[in-house]
């Protein structure tokens, strides 16, 4: 129950003793965490770490895609980073002929590698805007607050960026809104794919092993960089070169052992390690139990057509892959926050604060504040989670919902005719995509369990007015189930699907054509209903929330003075380090896991033509025939393909380079372990392990699996 009281104040107060935890921001590293570094085995000076005039790792480290971290491997602009990170780049290289997510794809020269519509982020720099921010927000609260500070940061951003494409920045909160820093990227447009594992690798063990050690995942994929002549960012040209980078990171074949130094750069997305009690009992109680009931529904509809066929399987893949991750993501955090009593653990952290806030009126009221916060929001919590999860998350809905914005221009008497046209023609493009990735019969199974289910879970005061009565008095055939009816009504009549009767809307678009539309009518009655009646709410739930976790990390600052720049800000996609070591760990009474798995391990695992454990033909017989090449450990006489840190990472971090002692390249971090799906809102000390690929078993996978040895000699390797 101790545990988390005892975090809180450490990472506060003595972050000297349990450093593995911290995403620390590489350029406020401060001499206490360098130190700290060194002491566990760090070889580097602070400016190989981070420096603004000279190339160092940071300049190796990459934004990838929308939410994942790579490294540039090569001086030819060579990118690694997980194979679920490039899973979507992936499905779109592939077609049922041409099946490169099952398969495997690897370019023989770079003329064969493939574009994608990925773009990557690297960073320029940081500036520090606190003051700024906070001069012009002064004491404002609530919404006054956050409409001011979209504002000002929208100017900030705007002044940085003006219109150029190949440039992004954003206004970065720390500490809850105590401090404000601006970062500014440039971004590549040209990233081809150079080549992946099968998913039978890349994937291996699907579901089933997500979140979990040990593991046996070859969990990369490889990309590269294109520049102009001139080595400016620029979007897919045939004329574009391979970039050559500031700085790339060498590649260590040599090994390691239990207890050696690792360190991870990338970009951890969201943390909430001052989350207060209220907060996780929102979680546990509300919020994720609902998220995992209506993923559990979705994910059971989509699987049952993607294991019909190979174009299901692929056209549904990706979506498939990212609902799959946070679905046991979120009922893992739910098991962990209460097996170790994390609710408890911060209450009794509120109680310490509150001891030390008696009599500071800034503070004292500050946990009944959030008490009456939470209880004002939580009857609701459950109707935002089925929108978001539920009724919008079935593609026709979500696809339905656009027109909604179709609908208010048409409502406008001063509209001009050739706004309408554009919009139109906006909606007619965002059609034939809907159509392309719509599977008709799991999404139509999944709209019919979603509103069947806020049927019954959502209180009736909140539902939609007159929607399910009106459902009901059309569809009660005793015989049938009501909501599978009226749910095939919808598919068979609505416009979205059929093209004679989106023609004749295009044609002459009207208000009466779009509000006769089936889709469109749930559309808009659940989303209006949300809109005008618990989104206000929601929106005053988290401004009020916002100014107290404010007020909340001011105090505990105050309360432990002086101690801002010697701890780190919760993660937020922005670029951090993290140190630690590479260890086994004990992860419940009498038994012990070891820090590796092996390429034998895979073996064993392995099932014929199961869904998540098959694998390639060549492996097994690369495998028995013990055709290990440089790659092989060694010691342990055997591929070692995955290893565990303890590192403090998180989502974001995929695919983010794992480093020696030295800065070479060791491993790519893939995922955390299932006994600390807690890390979010408290992390364990104990058991938090990073999970890693081995960057000898990708090498392996590359050159012997793969056959494209031209890939391993393009790298800077270490022996
Ligand atoms: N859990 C991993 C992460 O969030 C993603 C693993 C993807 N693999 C899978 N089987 N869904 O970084």
């Amino acid at each position: 129950m101790k545990k988390f009281f005892i975090v809180l104040l450490l990472s506060i107060s003595f972050v000297k003793t349990y450093a593995d935890e911290g995403m620390w921001l590489p350029m406020l590293l401060g001499q206490q965490a360098y130190n700290d570094m060194v002491k566990k085995g760090l070889k580097l000076k602070p400016e190989q770490l981070y420096n603004l005039n000279k190339a160092s790792i940071k300049d190796a480290i990459v934004i990838f895609g929308g939410g994942c971290t790579g490294e540039i491997v090569s001086d030819q602009g060579l990118i690694f980073t997980n194979h679920h990170c490039g899973y979507n780049a992936i499905v779109d290289a592939s077609s049922v002929e041409n099946n490169y997510l099952q398969n495997g794809f690897w370019a023989k020269d770079k003329s064969k590698e493939i574009s994608s519509s990925l773009s990557i982020k690297f960073l320029n720099r940081i500036d520090d805007v606190t003051e700024k921010i906070m001069s012009a927000l002064g004491d404002l609260q609530g919404a006054d607050r956050a409409k001011k500070y979209n504002q000002v940061m929208g100017d900030i951003v705007k002044e940085v960026v003006g219109n150029d494409e190949f440039k992004d920045a954003v206004v970065a909160s720390m500490f809850k809104g105590n401090q404000y820093f601006l970062f500014v990227y440039d971004v590549y447009k040209d990233i081809r794919l150079v080549g992946n594992p099968p998913e039978s690798i890349g994937k291996f063990g699907g579901d089933t092993d997500n979140w979990e050690w040990p593991r046996h995942t070859g969990d990369f994929s490889v990309f590269r960089v294109y520049t102009t002549k001139e080595g400016k960012p620029s979007k897919y040209s045939v004329d574009n070169i391979p970039m050559k980078p500031k700085y790339f990171l060498p590649v260590s074949i040599k090994g390691f052992k239990d207890g050696d130094y690792s360190m991870i750069y990338g970009y951890p997305g969201g943390t909430n390690r001052y989350e207060t009690s209220y907060g996780i009992k929102l979680a546990t109680d509300i919020n994720n139990p609902t998220l995992v009931k209506l993923r559990d529904m979705r994910l059971k509809y989509m699987f049952a057509e993607m294991k019909k066929n190979p174009a299901t399987k692929l056209q549904l893949a990706s979506n498939y892959a990212s609902v799959a991750n946070y679905w046991k993501f979120f009922d893992g955090e739910t098991k962990q926050l209460l097996k170790y009593d994390v609710y408890g653990a911060k209450q009794n952290a509120e109680t310490n604060f509150l001891s030390w806030a008696k009599g500071k009126p800034a503070y004292e009221n500050i946990f009944n504040d959030y008490a009456t916060n939470y209880s004002a929001w939580t009857p609701y919590a459950k109707h935002r989670q089925y929108i978001n999860e539920g009724i919008v998350s079935t593609p026709l809905i979500a696809y339905a919902a656009s027109w909604l914005a179709l609908e208010t221009l048409l409502k406008k008497t001063d509209i001009k005719a050739e706004e309408i046209t554009k919009a139109i023609e906006a909606a007619t493009k965002a059609r034939k995509t809907f159509l392309t990735n719509d599977n008709k019969k799991s999404d139509q199974n999944i709209l019919a369990a979603a509103i069947s289910m806020f049927y019954s879970d959502i209180d009736k005061d909140q539902q939609p007015k007159g929607f399910y009565e009106e459902l009901f008095k059309n569809y009660s055939d005793i015989e049938q189930n009501t909501y599978k009816l009226f749910t095939a009504d919808v598919f068979a009549n609505t416009m979205a699907f059929d093209d004679n009767k989106w023609k004749a809307f295009t044609d002459k678009p009207s208000i009466e054509a779009l509000t006769k539309d089936p889709a469109f009518a749930i559309a808009k009655a659940f989303i209006s209903n949300y809109t005008n009646n618990i989104l206000p709410k929601y929106t005053a739930f988290v401004n009020k929330n916002n100014d107290l976790g404010r007020m909340y990390m001011k105090g505990l600052f105050e309360m432990n003075p002086n101690k801002m720049n010697s701890t780190y800000p919760d993660a937020n996609f922005t670029m951090r380090v993290s140190y630690g070591n590479v260890k086994s760990y004990l992860p419940k009474d009498a038994v012990k896991y070891d820090f590796y798995c092996t390429l034998s391990g895979v073996a064993s695992k392995y099932v014929k033509d199961d869904y998540e454990f098959d694998l390639p033909a060549k492996f097994l017989d690369l495998y028995k025939a013990k055709d290990f090449g440089p790659y092989v450990d060694k010691k342990i006489g055997d591929i070692v393909v995955t290893f565990i840190t303890t590192n403090d990472i998180t989502g974001g971090n995929s695919g983010s380079p794992v480093m020696d002692a030295n800065g070479n390249l060791i491993g790519l971090a893939f995922d955390g372990n299932y006994e600390a799906l807690s890390h979010k809102m408290a992390f364990d000390k104990d058991l938090n392990r990073t999970i890693c690929v081995d960057v000898r078993y990708v090498l392996w996978c590359i050159d012997k699996l793969g056959g494209a040895k031209h890939i391993v000699d393009e790298l800077k390797l270490v022996q």
